[in-house]
């Protein structure tokens, strides 16, 4: 991974979690958001950009993002299927994140040479995705499915695994998790508020993610 101005090159799925401490969640409906949201991110330290497929916007908010900044790293988000993963792919993301997994999901995005954090919430899960060859998982939706303790739980049965858990997460909690050996980062919500989006307030935006940076110690 060459890091400079920009990232460039295929990135393996742990390069996706390693790069900052928090992997923003971001949901947008209005396409003329991205860009400003993508760069306002990037001041703040945070490159790798989950943008959720929940929008009829999605699709063409990373294409602008993978076009427009080449310092961020666009990801598709609540990748559900293959379809999915094609779109996104055509698009320009780099990486795709699934709230949970199926071999559908995993083989496409193998085939497309799309890394995927695939989500789990179970032992059978994160084994169905270790025998497709995922090792970097998203652990979702996190503080519901029991948080810290799972997490520690895991360390014994796959200590070869792991996590970025998300859901849940925020400023006040996510020192505890990243401070696990089997955590590498966090994914939220909380970078990218819907009201600072609204509003245009990319300054608060990018002090969320400055903050967020400086999570890990
Ligand atoms: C989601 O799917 O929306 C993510 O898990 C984000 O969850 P959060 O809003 O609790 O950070």
């Amino acid at each position: 991974m060459a890091v400079g101005n920009g990232v460039t090159g295929k990135l393996t799925p742990l390069q996706v979690m390693a790069d900052a401490p928090v992997i923003p969640v971001i949901v947008l409906s209005d396409v003329a958001h991205a860009v400003p949201l993508a760069r306002a991110l990037v001041a703040g330290g945070v490159r790798m950009l989950e943008v959720t497929l929940r929008t009829p916007a999605a699709l063409a908010c990373i294409e602008a993002i993978a076009r427009e900044v080449p310092e961020a790293v666009a990801g598709a988000g609540t990748v559900r299927s293959a379809a999915d993963a094609q779109a996104a792919a055509k698009a320009g993301a780099r990486f795709a994140v699934s709230p949970g997994y199926t071999h559908a999901v995993g083989k496409a995005c193998r085939e497309l040479g799309l890394p995927l954090l695939p989500g789990v919430a179970t032992g059978s899960e994160i084994m169905m995705a270790q025998e497709d060859g995922y090792t970097a998982l998203k652990f979702f939706p996190a503080m519901q499915a029991g948080g810290l303790a799972m997490l520690k739980a895991w360390q014994g049965p796959f200590g070869d695994v792991k996590f970025c858990p998300t859901g849940g997460m925020t400023p006040a909690n996510a020192a505890d998790f990243l401070a696990l050996a089997n955590v590498v980062c966090v994914g939220g919500s909380w970078l990218t508020p819907a009201d600072a989006v609204a509003q245009g307030d990319w300054a608060r935006i990018t002090q969320l993610a400055r903050e967020a940076v400086a999570l890990r110690a």
